[in-house]
């Protein structure tokens, strides 16, 4: 089976982890200080703090730009649902706003309408979803204009950029992932970045028991750091994100060329930005018979996402509203192979496999 992802770990992971064992200091280490500051230095941001993971990284965003019991918060409904639960964490409420189906990011003229219905709204949490940054360009003016804080899900899109500018960087923070399906891995892991040292300072100390110093807390804080061995693997891994970035689009050019079956909706790629497909994610009519179709050929596959978040058990009751275009999406959705794990024949079988289904 080929499988639909795949965590690329070599010799400088494995002899990063050992060194951290060795030394006998597995916690708040030089390790974690250094991933931070090359985070930063790769992803020109001002700040970073590493979390436990993606979910811990936008919990503690939230709160530390200010998000609180009762706000209002744009999000999509066609997410991973961490990016939904961390606006609940913080007692704040999700106001979920459809997708362009050729992106499957956040619709810009829906969040328009959407920012006119709640002018009393606080926040916008954008994911660019898949690897592709959203419409940024009018996203950050729109939150400019209504006073909105402009806050980026960068758990699928680590590397990825808006007309030269890295995600992560065009709002008030970011949150990033690092769990082993993402574009680099800690093994769980995250990071918040921002260009506030308010807020800096506020998420270095609510990830850390609410202590600026030892045994004096300042506020109800969580424990959401990151060990040295996370860290560790996280550093090997960021040397390498470039080259892992490189290989998925080299694959994913290869389909948006090569797959030419109109059975089969290939994702819509706007020339302005760079993709890093975290997936490479197809539509198709008869999803069923799609997939029983790959899994005949061992080639494995993900179904990102069966069900729209507000659709999920803890959102229907109290998230009544329609996005279609999301609910379509869910019901046609599938991701194929795109990791920088396979070969070249690989691909190519994929691909070709793809044009003769039908
Ligand atoms: C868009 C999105 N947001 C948040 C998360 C949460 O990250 P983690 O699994 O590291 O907690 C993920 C990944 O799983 C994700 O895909």
């Amino acid at each position: 089976m080929i499988p639909q992802v795949k965590p690329q770990l070599g010799r400088e992971e494995e002899e990063a982890v050992l060194e951290v064992l060795r030394s006998g200091m597995l916690a708040a280490g030089r390790q974690v200080r250094e991933f931070e500051e090359k985070f930063c230095a790769y992803n020109n941001s001002r700040f970073a703090v590493a979390t436990s993971s993606g979910t811990t990284a936008l919990h503690v965003m939230m709160e530390a730009v200010g998000i609180r019991p009762g706000d209002k918060v744009f999000v999509t409904p066609y997410s991973f649902i961490a990016s939904a639960n961390a606006i609940l964490y913080t007692g704040a409420i999700p106001v979920f706003v459809d997708i362009d189906p050729a992106t499957f990011n956040l619709s810009y003229q829906e969040l328009e309408h959407a920012a006119k219905k709640h002018p009393d709204a606080k926040a916008i949490l954008v994911v660019h979803l898949f690897g592709l940054p959203a419409d940024m360009l009018e996203i950050v003016e729109l939150a400019h204009k209504q006073n909105l804080i402009l806050l980026e899900d960068c758990a699928q899109a680590t590397g990825a950029a808006y007309r030269g500018v890295k995600v992560g960087n065009f709002g008030k923070a970011a949150a990033f992932s690092f769990y082993p399906t993402k574009n680099m891995t800690s093994g769980e892991g995250g990071m918040v970045v921002t260009g506030d040292p308010a807020a800096e300072e506020k998420a270095r100390i609510l990830v850390n028991q609410g202590q600026r110093r030892r045994y004096d807390h300042e506020v109800v804080g969580y424990n959401y750091r990151l060990s040295n061995i996370h860290a560790a693997i996280g550093l090997a891994q960021l040397g390498k994100l470039d080259e892992f970035n490189r290989i998925r689009v080299e694959n994913a050019m290869y389909y948006q060329q090569r797959i030419n079956n109109p059975e089969v909706i290939k994702p819509g790629l706007p020339a302005d930005r760079t993709h890093v497909f975290n997936q490479y994610t197809v539509r198709v009519k008869d999803r069923e018979k799609f997939t029983s179709y790959l899994t005949a050929r061992d080639i494995g596959f993900g179904i990102y996402y069966p069900q729209i978040i507000p659709a999920q058990k803890p959102y229907r009751d109290n998230h009544a509203g329609a996005w279609p275009a999301a609910e379509k999406l869910s019901e046609s959705c599938v991701s194929i192979p795109v990791h920088p794990s396979l070969r070249r024949d690989e691909v190519m079988f994929i691909a070709d496999a793809i044009n003769n289904y039908g």
